[in-house]
């Protein structure tokens, strides 16, 4: 098992019981979010960790393909779903680069909290636009590093060193609105609840 995959199974369990950090702004993202999804859409999200965000939208279209890294955030995520009465999400173990879609495959794509823990999120950003159907819908949360307090900008290398962080990769939000708009994507909405919070963005697949 790989170092990110051991990472992310090691804190499965503990992440599923951690209360939301913001509930009042989660809420309005999955209001928000709502707004896009129609009933019969495919949607993916890549990072799904245990699952809430995917069970809270699944009855408002066809059909999620849930991913995540962490066979052990998909164990979860499984059973949440089935104690939820939820059958129309899959949930898969597979990371997001070895996400194997046709092209203009879904509607939509979310993508919660995971591009910044990516080696490569530009590559990832590109994926994501070639799977979506032309005018299909990307809605992402990303901590966006470089924009954050210069501590904290200091302490992520130190963390991975001794092994208390994943793998983050340090961005501002103009880079990442950037990365977007250069891939193919129209910006329509840009959120960030607060200071050093992830940024919200929807966006649309030109
Ligand atoms: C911070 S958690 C976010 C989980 C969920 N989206 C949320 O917002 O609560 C990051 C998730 O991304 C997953 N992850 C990390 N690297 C990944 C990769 N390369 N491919 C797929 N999933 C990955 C982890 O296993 C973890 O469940």
């Amino acid at each position: 098992m790989d170092r990110e995959t051991a990472f992310w199974n090691k804190l499965a369990d503990k992440y599923a019981q951690r209360p939301i950090v913001d509930e009042a702004s989660y809420q309005k993202k999955l209001e928000i979010t709502r707004k896009h999804l129609r009933p019969g859409m495919e949607v993916l999200e890549i990072g799904c960790g245990t699952g809430s965000t995917a069970i809270v939208h699944a009855p408002y279209v066809g059909h999620i393909r849930a991913t995540d890294l962490s066979t052990r955030m998909v164990e979860i995520a499984q059973d949440k779903a089935k104690a939820a009465g939820i059958g129309n999400v899959t949930f898969d173990a597979s990371s997001v680069e070895g996400l194997d879609m046709p092209d203009a495959s879904f509607d939509a794509v979310m993508a919660h909290n995971i591009l910044h823990l990516l080696e490569d999120w530009e590559r990832a950003i590109a994926d994501i636009h070639r799977m979506l159907k032309p005018g299909g819908v990307f809605v992402s949360s990303t901590a966006c590093i470089r924009d954050m307090m210069f501590l904290f900008r200091l302490i992520v290398p130190v963390g991975r060193a001794l092994r208390l962080f994943p793998l983050v990769k340090v961005f501002s939000v103009a880079e990442l609105t950037g990365s977007l708009e250069k891939t193919g994507f129209e910006i329509e909405y840009e959120w960030q609840p607060k200071k050093n919070a992830s940024v919200f963005i929807v966006c649309r697949k030109r």
